[in-house]
C-alpha cells in the first residue's frame, strides 16, 4: 500500500503576534499523539535557506532582491526537506511560508499579490498548506512585544504602517481561503489559545486518519 502522505501545516503572524510560543507546545501535542512531525521555518529549513535568512533579516536590498530570496530559500526548502517528508508520511509544521510573501513583500513593502501569485505558481503550483494558523494581535499588542526585545533585524525595524499593511494582507488570505486560514486571536491567554489548538488539531489527526 502507497504511504499515506503527512499534512502541511503552517503558522503565521506579524512579529510580536506570540506565534514562536506555540510552535514547541505543536510539536509536543503532535507527538504525543503519536505523529511524526518535522518543524522547520522559513525563511530558512535547509543550509542554502539559513544563509539567505542572515541575509535577508540583515542586508538593505531591493524589493525584487527580497521576494525573489524568499522564493530562492523556498524552492530549496520544498523541494529537499518539505516534500520528501510528507511523502514519507511526517507531518511538517513550518514557521511562515508564502502566505508570509503575499503578507509582509505583497502587502508590508506594497509589491502586491501579481508577482508573488506568479512565483508562487512557479516555485510549488502542487503544494499547499493543509491548515494555516494565522496569529493575530492589535498592532499595539505587537509592538509592545517587539519593543521587549532587544536585537530587532530588518522587518521588525519597520514603522506601524508596513505593520498595518501587512496585518491587513494576512487578513484578506484569511478572508480568500477560509477553509484553510484559522485566524487565531493572540491577545488572550496562552492556556486559552492552547485549548483551541488542541481541538483543532484532533480534527486534522481525524481527517488525516479517515483520509
Ligand atoms: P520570523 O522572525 O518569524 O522567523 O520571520 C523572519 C522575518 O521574515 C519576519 O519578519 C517575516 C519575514 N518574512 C517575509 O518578509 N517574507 C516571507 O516570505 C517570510 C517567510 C518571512
Amino acid at each position: 500500500m502507497a504511504q499515506k502522505k503527512g499534512m502541511f501545516l503552517t503558522l503565521e503572524g506579524l512579529d510580536g503576534a506570540g506565534k514562536s510560543t506555540h510552535v514547541p507546545w505543536l510539536v509536543q501535542e503532535l507527538s504525543r499523539r503519536a505523529i511524526n512531525v518535522l518543524n522547520t521555518r522559513e525563511p530558512g529549513g535547509t543550509q542554502l535557506g539559513e544563509q539567505l535568512r542572515q541575509i535577508l533579516l540583515n542586508q538593505p536590498m531591493t524589493l525584487k532582491a527580497e521576494t525573489l530570496l524568499m522564493f530562492a530559500a523556498r524552492a530549496e526548502h520544498v523541494e529537499t526537506v518539505i516534500k520528501p517528508a510528507l511523502a514519507q508520511g511526517q507531518w511538517v509544521l513550518c514557521d511562515r511560508f508564502t502566505d508570509a510573501t503575499f503578507a509582509y513583500q505583497g502587502g508590508g513593502r506594497q509589491l502586491g499579490g501579481e508577482a508573488v501569485n506568479a512565483l508562487e505558481d512557479w516555485v510549488h503550483p502542487d503544494l499547499q498548506p493543509d491548515c494555516t494558523w494565522f496569529f493575530d494581535v492589535p498592532l499595539s499588542v505587537a509592538r509592545e512585544r517587539l519593543a521587549r526585545s532587544r536585537d530587532l533585524d530588518r522587518f521588525e525595524k519597520e514603522g506601524a504602517d508596513f505593520f498595518e499593511r501587512t496585518r491587513a494582507a494576512y487578513h484578506e488570505r484569511a478572508r480568500q481561503f477560509s477553509a484553510r486560514i484559522r485566524v487565531v486571536d493572540s491577545a488572550r491567554a496562552i492556556t486559552d489559545i492552547q485549548t483551541e489548538l488542541a481541538e483543532q488539531v484532533d480534527v486534522l489527526l481525524t481527517r488525516w486518519r479517515s483520509g
